[in-house]
């Protein structure tokens, strides 16, 4: 049986943990080849580094998704590859300690955040745009740019500042590039996950893990491969008349 993804390639910044590996290992399921760039390829929450994972599949490069000639040698290994660019996927993106309230966010936490969650995306997405608007259209489209936004750019999440804003402007972003490349075939969507356990278990904090609880009406918390699920629908040709938009997967955080 062939996959949705056959013959395909993507990029997956930030693919090595969390919801960037998830993406990756289930595009690469669907028959893709997946060139994953990232700081590090082992997974944060543990396990068989990426490239291991992946196998003759895919690559991993070490690659910072705020460089713009990190993200170009990302686009060019897909391309090399397979002969052109069909996905990108701008996962990579940072809160951690750069993430406070505005009083305590110093300004290097703030071009922190800013320089992966907002930079990178633009820099994927710009990298990726000029690639797709010179490639021949399969099935009608040139290309499809996924960004892995957040519930948290919809809303003012308590203390999280630039974070909250980086994402708020990652999704307005997606509103533009899907305006302005409509026309020559190219596809910009966002997913919006809501409390997804990625990273070390062990480190979460039992209050905020039950906050989640309490304010997602779905009976469990977020699994990586169920933003997977909603980035394949969005890479593949289920999604082939569906531009701009910011895909929640989330339980129903956002309905509550
Ligand atoms: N997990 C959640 O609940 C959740 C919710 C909403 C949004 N998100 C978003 O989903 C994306 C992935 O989150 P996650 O939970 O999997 O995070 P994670 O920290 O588990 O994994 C992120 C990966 O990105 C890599 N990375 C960080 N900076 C990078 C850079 N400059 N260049 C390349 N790679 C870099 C890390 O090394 C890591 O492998 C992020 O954009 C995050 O903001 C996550």
């Amino acid at each position: 049986m062939s996959g949705r993804l056959e013959g395909r390639s993507a990029v997956v910044t930030g693919g090595a943990s969390g919801l960037g590996r998830a993406i990756a290992l289930r595009f690469a399921d669907e028959g893709a080849f997946v060139v994953v760039g990232d700081l590090r390829d082992d997974p944060k929450e543990g396990g068989e580094p990426i490239a291991d994972a992946l196998g003759e599949r895919g690559a991993f490069l070490t690659a910072d998704a705020s460089s713009a000639d990190d993200v170009d040698r990302l686009v060019r290994a897909a391309v090399d590859r397979v002969g052109r660019l069909d996905v990108m996927v701008c996962n990579a993106g940072i809160a951690g300690r750069f993430s406070k309230g505005l009083l305590e966010t110093s300004e290097e936490d703030w071009d922190a955040i800013m320089a992966v969650n907002l930079r990178g995306v633009f820099l994927g997405t710009k990298r990726a745009v000029a690639e797709m608007v010179e490639q021949e259209p399969v099935n009608e489209v040139r290309g499809r740019v996924v960004i892995i936004s957040s519930q948290h750019g919809m809303i003012g999440p308590p203390g999280h500042v630039a974070y909250a804003t980086s994402k708020g402007g990652a999704i307005n972003f997606v509103h533009q590039v899907a305006v302005d490349f409509g026309p020559r075939g190219v596809l910009v969507n966002a997913v919006a996950p809501g409390k997804i356990l990625t990273g070390n278990p062990e480190g979460m904090r039992p209050e905020l893990l039950e906050y989640s609880h309490a304010r997602t009406p779905f009976h469990r918390l977020g699994r990586p491969d169920d933003v997977a699920g909603a980035a394949l629908f969005l890479a593949s040709d289920d999604a082939r008349y569906v531009s701009g938009i910011n895909l929640l997967v989330d339980g129903g955080w956002m309905a509550y």
